[in-house]
């Protein structure tokens, strides 16, 4: 072949793996790299990492050491009092949404309350003050609760409320909890309500709705009496919806009235 063929050849050959995809020279001739794995095994490398959390690593924990939700619960079960749970909950250390939360958002309130309220996940004013419902949609919460004569400050049970949350930190960009964050974190949930064993739970919104009940659908859910963790539990609209959709306020002050009738009955 002469040479200016040879030319056009090596030209066509490289038009047409650039057509393929190519976008890098790497080498004259082609290497079988796993051959080459088998035969020198190179310099030593890192030690594979430890595997991480299921919240972010969907990979099968090896062992049940490493599976989040058997740590969340062997450490939940632990704890003798409110104060050890909360102490596990900041020693948890499976879920990446604590790396990049300012604070563990533990509970808020009286935990005399007859009254448990669960929420989602804490925004950017909970994380920076390390308190649930604290933001705009905690203060409507206040306000929808101080209309039945309840809130978070009030010393005496029958009045008092106990706030918390399914997840302890902040989601980045209060994105939707995943269900692995959920399933991890719920061992703990599970062991609050029952170290606090209040008379009633309420839920607030779809994502306590999907933890406690398995089920999501508040529309159709707030408003009726379920039961959640062998209590009697009430979903009601998250406040933060309301914001967003003031006329279904008045749904919501229906569900208040219903909790103080239910309240008052007992
Ligand atoms: N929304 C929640 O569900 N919980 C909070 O603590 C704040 C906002």
């Amino acid at each position: 072949m002469e040479s200016g063929s040879d030319h056009q050849t090596a030209r066509a050959l490289l038009e047409w793996q650039v057509e393929l995809g190519a976008t890098e020279a790497i080498g004259d001739a082609p290497v079988n790299r796993f051959e080459l794995r088998q035969e020198a095994p190179g310099p030593a490398r890192k030690a594979p990492a430890r595997p991480r959390a299921a919240s972010c690593a969907p990979d099968r924990p090896e062992t049940a050491a490493d599976d989040p939700v058997l740590v969340a619960r062997r450490m939940a079960a632990q704890a003798e009092d409110l104060e050890s749970l909360a102490a596990a909950v900041a020693a948890f250390d499976l879920c990446d949404l604590k790396r990049g939360a300012r604070n563990t958002v533990f509970a808020d309130g009286n935990p005399q309350a007859r009254v448990m309220i669960i929420g989602e996940a804490p925004g950017r004013e909970e994380d920076l003050q390390g308190r649930p419902f604290v933001g705009r949609a905690g203060q409507l919460l206040d306000r929808m609760f101080a209309a039945i004569g309840m809130g978070r400050e009030a010393a005496h049970p029958e009045s008092a409320l106990y706030i918390t949350n399914i997840l302890p930190w902040r989601p980045p960009q209060n994105r939707e909890p995943k269900p692995e964050e959920i399933a991890m974190m719920l061992p703990f949930v599970e062991c609050h309500v029952e170290l606090a064993d209040p008379e009633v739970l309420v839920l607030m919104g779809n994502i306590s709705c999907q933890a406690l009940l398995g089920r999501r659908g508040i529309t159709r859910l707030r408003g009726k009496w379920t039961s959640a963790l062998g209590r009697p539990a009430l979903p009601m609209f998250h406040p933060a919806y309301l914001l967003r959709n003031p006329r279904a306020k008045r749904e919501a002050w229906h569900d208040l009235l219903m909790l103080q009738a239910r309240l008052r009955e007992s």
